[in-house]
């Protein structure tokens, strides 16, 4: 089986997702969608942000390499009522069965990142998507403690065994060089490419940064192989309090609950 499928169907990612829906409904918002588009969301996992895609009126595809996400999401979809939204089972490094120029609008939020092939990622976000549409895409940032979620892999990775060779981290997607690098080589000029750095929640009103901790151990394939490995060198309440320690320390809540901003780059390429 295809390991990068194999990881993120290992777990349950919608566990992780509850937490991010209000950061997906306002970066959805921040989109500023007026007109009837045609929407890809790759990587869409359930829908965090496909689904408030669609409650704006896009016509919306979610694309994810997990099965059980495409059933979570196909199920949410069901339940909200939203006929133009549909999730398939499909690889971002070859979006095989995906018209070319069929997309106003490919987003991918924590998503194409984690594609192991990045060059044909960018070159299929650009074949599929219209002239004069756009690609937007979020992504976490290497060595930037305040990108909570590059900071929880990179301490995972510590406690795991060194990644295949040639294996080429997700994080690169967060550095400008490797960005521009990409959809050159898709043939995007430099000029239609803008990076800023933004921020995401993870926000809770009753799950403790303890909990949100435990979510990603039980749940989030990438910490749940880092917790497997660190159990066998008896390093797992090492790795456990490291991550509490991480959780604890960006945690902004007030009160019993988790509040955690994490800057991401987010990327808009135009077509
Ligand atoms: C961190 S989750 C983000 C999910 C969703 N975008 C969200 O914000 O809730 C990463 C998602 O990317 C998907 N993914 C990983 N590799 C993929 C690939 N090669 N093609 C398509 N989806 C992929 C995973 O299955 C997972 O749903």
């Amino acid at each position: 089986m295809n390991p990068n499928k194999a990881l993120w169907e290992k777990g349950d990612f919608t566990a992780i997702a509850a937490l991010m829906r209000q950061s997906g409904e306002a970066l959805v918002k921040s989109l500023g969608i007026t007109t009837p588009l045609r929407v890809l969301d790759l990587g869409c996992g359930d829908g965090t942000t496909a689904v408030p895609l669609a409650r704006l009126g896009a016509e919306v595809v979610g694309i994810d390499i997990a099965k059980n996400l495409v059933d979570a999401g196909n199920k949410r979809a069901a339940d909200l009522g939203l006929k133009n939204l549909t999730f398939q089972e499909g690889d971002a490094c070859n979006l095989q069965g995906v018209s070319d120029h069929s997309f106003d609008l490919t987003l991918s939020v924590f998503g194409a990142m984690f594609a192991p092939k990045p060059f044909d990622v960018a070159k299929e976000m650009v074949r599929v998507t219209k002239k004069g549409g756009r690609i937007e895409m979020g992504n976490w940032i290497p060595n930037d403690p305040t990108s909570f979620v590059s900071q929880l892999l990179k301490i995972s990775s510590a406690f795991t065994p060194p990644p295949p060779e040639g294996f080429i981290s997700p994080m690169t997607w967060g550095v400008d060089a490797h960005i521009i690098e990409r959809f050159g080589d898709a043939g995007v000029p430099k000029e239609n490419i803008s990076m800023v750095k933004d921020t995401f929640y993870f926000a809770s009103p009753d799950k403790s940064p303890t909990r949100f901790i435990e979510l990603f151990r039980d749940f989030y394939g990438p910490t749940m192989n880092a917790y497997e490995a660190a159990q066998k060198n008896g390093k797992a309440q090492d790795l456990h309090q490291q991550l509490l320690e991480l959780a604890n320390s960006q945690n902004k809540s007030k009160d019993a609950g988790t509040f955690i901003p994490a800057t991401y780059m987010r990327v808009t390429v135009s077509l």
